[in-house]
């Protein structure tokens, strides 16, 4: 039976941080939905034109567009074994559309682990975050830094500061966050999947407590 784990939490929670980490433990594919979009964005596609304005914003792409895009992705060979989910779904009507489409292929969801973080440190850790333009590896200016600043530590690329990432941004996906994202916490804990995990404690204790989480909920 295939793997299907969803990692829930705010912008700036440390989704990427850990399923670059936990993905690589468990051989599951990592699937970020804002990795896609940036991915196309920089190749200018039709969907990454499409994204840009949103992301821009700090808004959601339309759910039509994301669903689409993320079925297309489960659907490779390489996720035969299932995927850690980063990003999506972020809405109500993405969960179900996940949950349909898993039940499709008779899989399911096995564990969502919620990552909580106030928003003060949220602010904190997206103005000082930086991000590899090869592959996206993750860093933080403080609690994360790369050994040379400026250049990614694993394939030696520049690192840059996401869009996104301003602060009247971060406030409209927080506040984005709050509306349309935070009812899947009440969603996945009334269907016995919510795994809660305190995020605000140091990179590798996080990652201790999503695997036990995720190892309980297998
Ligand atoms: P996306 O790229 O998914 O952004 P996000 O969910 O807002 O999450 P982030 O990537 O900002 O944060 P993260 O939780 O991954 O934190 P990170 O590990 O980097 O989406 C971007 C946009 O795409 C959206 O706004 C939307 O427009 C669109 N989009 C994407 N998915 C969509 C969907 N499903 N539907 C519609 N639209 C969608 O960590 C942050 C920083 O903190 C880093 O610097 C890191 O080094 C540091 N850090 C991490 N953990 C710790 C720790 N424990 N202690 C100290 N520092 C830490």
């Amino acid at each position: 039976m295939p793997t299907y784990i969803v990692l829930l939490g705010p912008p700036g929670a440390g989704k990427g941080t850990q399923a670059e980490i936990i993905s690589e433990t468990l051989q599951l594919v990592h699937i970020s939905s804002g990795d896609i979009f940036r991915e196309n964005l920089k190749k200018q596609t039709e969907l990454g034109k499409l994204a840009q304005g949103f992301m821009n914003r700090g808004e959601l792409v339309p759910d039509d567009v994301t669903i689409g895009m993320i079925a297309e992705r489960l659907r490779r060979p390489d996720c035969a074994n299932g995927a850690l989910l980063d990003g999506f779904p972020r809405t109500p009507a993405q969960a179900n559309a996940l949950a349909e489409m898993l039940a499709g292929w008779k899989a399911r969801v096995q564990c969502v682990p919620y990552i909580y973080v106030p928003a003060q440190v949220l602010i904190e850790r997206l103005s000082g975050r930086w991000t590899c333009r090869a592959q996206g590896h993750i860093y933080h200016e403080k609690f994360n830094p790369p050994v040379t600043a400026g250049i990614c530590d694993d394939d030696g690329s520049e690192l840059y500061q996401r869009e996104d990432d301003k602060p009247a941004t971060v406030e409209n996906r927080i506040r984005v966050y709050l509306e349309q994202t935070s009812p899947l916490i009440e969603y996945y804990r009334n269907q016995g999947l919510l795994a809660e995990v305190d995020g605000t404690l140091p990179i590798n204790q996080v990652t201790e407590l999503l695997m036990a989480a995720i190892q309980k909920g297998q």
